[in-house]
């Protein structure tokens, strides 16, 4: 079995835990085929809000009616993927670069579950390059403050966000603490969003194995 195989494990089961309204939708290859199963069930929704403009467009192709954050009030359920996860469910969010508008989502919901194959699993957070959000004049500021932190930050260049923002990559930082560290780089004049999701994190994780699915539970 592929990771691509274990990514739709995860997807699958997590059409478990939607039980009609509205649902929020992140952003990703694991949530694609979240999105394509989705629509197998669709009249069981009512819509759903989207984090990306890539998800949105996916969702529309199948049918599925796409709702505004600010009309949708407090949503029940999030789901999403991520690049890691640690067994308290803190993740770092971002390769695909939406992680502004996943963190809204998900800051709006009851219910979070992610969605991964079983290789996002570690124990401590960052060995995957952590994405920050950042105004475009802030870029080098920013980047100056985060390898005080200990990080090699990285700007992904050619990629602007949906929000119309650059991505830095910080390589090198073992993430010990990611609340801490969350505040700490959320508080970088110039910060827009940081990856790591502690604050919030998941509340349930799905993830796709050799043997099957693996549920943790917050
Ligand atoms: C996008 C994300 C994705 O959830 C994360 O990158 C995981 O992606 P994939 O499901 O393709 O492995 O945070 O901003």
């Amino acid at each position: 079995m592929n990771a691509d195989d274990m990514k739709k494990l995860a997807a699958k089961a997590a059409l478990e835990y939607v039980d009609g309204g509205i649902i929020g939708v992140g952003t990703g290859s694991t949530v694609n085929h979240f999105i394509d199963y989705l629509a197998t069930i669709k009249s069981k929704i009512d819509g759903a809000v989207s984090s990306s403009e890539v998800s949105t467009e996916r969702m529309k192709s199948h049918g599925i009616p796409v709702m505004d954050l600010n009309a949708a009030g407090e949503l029940e359920l999030y789901v999403d993927g991520a690049d890691e996860s640690d067994h308290n469910l803190a993740l770092i969010k971002g390769g695909g670069g939406a992680l502004t508008r996943e963190k809204i989502v998900a800051g709006a919901s009851k219910k979070f579950v992610c969605i991964a194959d079983g290789s996002k699993l570690v124990d401590i957070l960052g060995r995957f390059p952590l994405p920050v959000e950042v105004i475009p004049m802030a870029r080098s500021h920013v980047a100056r403050q985060l390898v005080k932190l200990g990080g090699t930050p990285v700007w992904r260049e050619d990629f602007i966000t949906d929000n119309g923002n650059v991505i830095l990559d910080v390589h090198n930082l073992e993430i010990m603490k990611p609340i801490e560290m969350e505040q700490r780089i959320n508080n970088i004049a110039g910060v827009v969003t940081v990856g790591i999701f502690a604050l919030r994190p998941a509340d349930v994780l799905i993830l796709g194995t050799e043997e099957g699915t693996k549920t943790i539970t917050a």
